[in-house]
């Protein structure tokens, strides 16, 4: 597949008389991980569940794999894989025959022992294939159910949250085996709240109450006028004492917004305003004061302040 796996023009999905996705316009190039992040809530399991063919639409339009997600269900159902928030596995049944059902399920009839020794070789579960689904830990469940959503090979795959709650290597190792897969040519649209797997991603959108508010490459969401209002300038104040450096900071006249990110103090001030100064007026070395550019947990938030003003 060439050019965009997915395209989303003003999908929206109502709930009552609430936009819970409300007009989202994006696309993702084919053969690329793309990240869907918002805080809990924002719509992005509804607007997944809309581009597998599960909720249908209230007005809009979008294609996968090059087939409209309501007229042309069926074909969409065929390209894709999908791997649900929580994910969906048998605990009682074994890894084997966990595989064996989605095989079924997909009709894959005589292909099936093949695609179910490929599936278990990509995601490296085959020491474990006769634990039932219910004894493996948490980052083999997370493979396995990834396993399943490979399993009749999709071009385009959906995964929902697959690392919550899984430890740092699992992650990673998750996410690299994500990216082999991609230089095969498949397609990932990966929903998630770790900001380090967000920085991995070719491209990312971020929705906030249904809405998209920004969408692009990493650097180009952190480089957004939004999220570096003219006048201002950001800096970061390294401190022992965070919670006394934050009070302080508030009391800053030329403050615009203040985060705390672990030891360090993320802050927003108008640009008049010398790191020197700034140091002078919280109590701290002025060594301490360093310039810096946004990270993107910095972009979100300035998004999100930005929206809510
Ligand atoms: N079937 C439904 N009926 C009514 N409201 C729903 C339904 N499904 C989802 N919603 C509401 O739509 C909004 C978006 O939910 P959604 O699950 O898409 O959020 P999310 O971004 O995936 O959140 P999280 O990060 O917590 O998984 C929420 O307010 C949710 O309560
Ligand atoms: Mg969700």
């Amino acid at each position: 597949m060439k050019g965009d796996a997915i395209v989303l023009d003003g999908l929206t999905k109502r709930y009552g008389n609430r936009e819970v996705v409300d007009r989202v316009s994006l696309s993702v190039r084919a053969g690329s991980v793309f990240g869907f992040l918002g805080p809990n809530g924002s719509g992005k399991s509804t607007t997944i569940k809309m581009l597998c063919g599960l909720v249908r639409p209230n007005a809009g339009k979008a294609s996968v794999a090059g087939y409209d997600v309501e007229t042309d269900a069926d074909d969409v159902r065929r390209s894709i894989g999908y791997m649900a928030q929580g994910f969906a596995l048998y605990r009682d049944l074994s890894v084997d025959e966990n595989l064996e059902f989605y095989a079924r399920a997909y009709g894959l009839g005589a292909a099936a022992q093949k695609r179910k020794q490929t599936v278990i070789d990509i995601v490296g579960i085959g020491p474990y294939r006769t634990y039932r689904g219910g004894d493996l830990s948490g980052g083999w469940q997370r493979r396995l159910a990834l396993a399943a959503a490979l399993i009749h090979n999709p071009p385009v795959v959906f995964l929902d949250e697959p690392t919550a709650g899984i430890d740092p290597v699992a992650r990673r190792d998750l996410w690299d085996l994500l990216f082999r897969l991609t230089a095969e040519g498949k397609t990932f649209f990966v929903t998630t709240h770790y900001m380090d797997e967000a920085e991995r991603c070719s491209s990312l959108a971020y929705i906030f109450e249904g809405k998209l508010l920004a969408s692009g490459p990493p650097d180009e969401i952190c480089a957004l006028r939004a999220v570096n209002p003219d006048g201002t300038v950001r800096f970061a104040i390294a401190t022992d004492d965070v919670m006394e450096v934050f009070r302080k900071v508030h009391d800053v006249p030329k403050l615009v917004d203040a985060t705390i990110f672990g030891r360090d103090i993320h802050v927003v001030v108008d640009a008049s305003l010398t790191p020197q100064e700034l140091a002078r007026q919280v109590g701290v070395d002025a060594s301490r004061v360093s310039p810096i550019r946004p990270s993107l947990e910095d972009a979100f938030v300035a998004l999100t302040r930005a929206r809510n003003a």
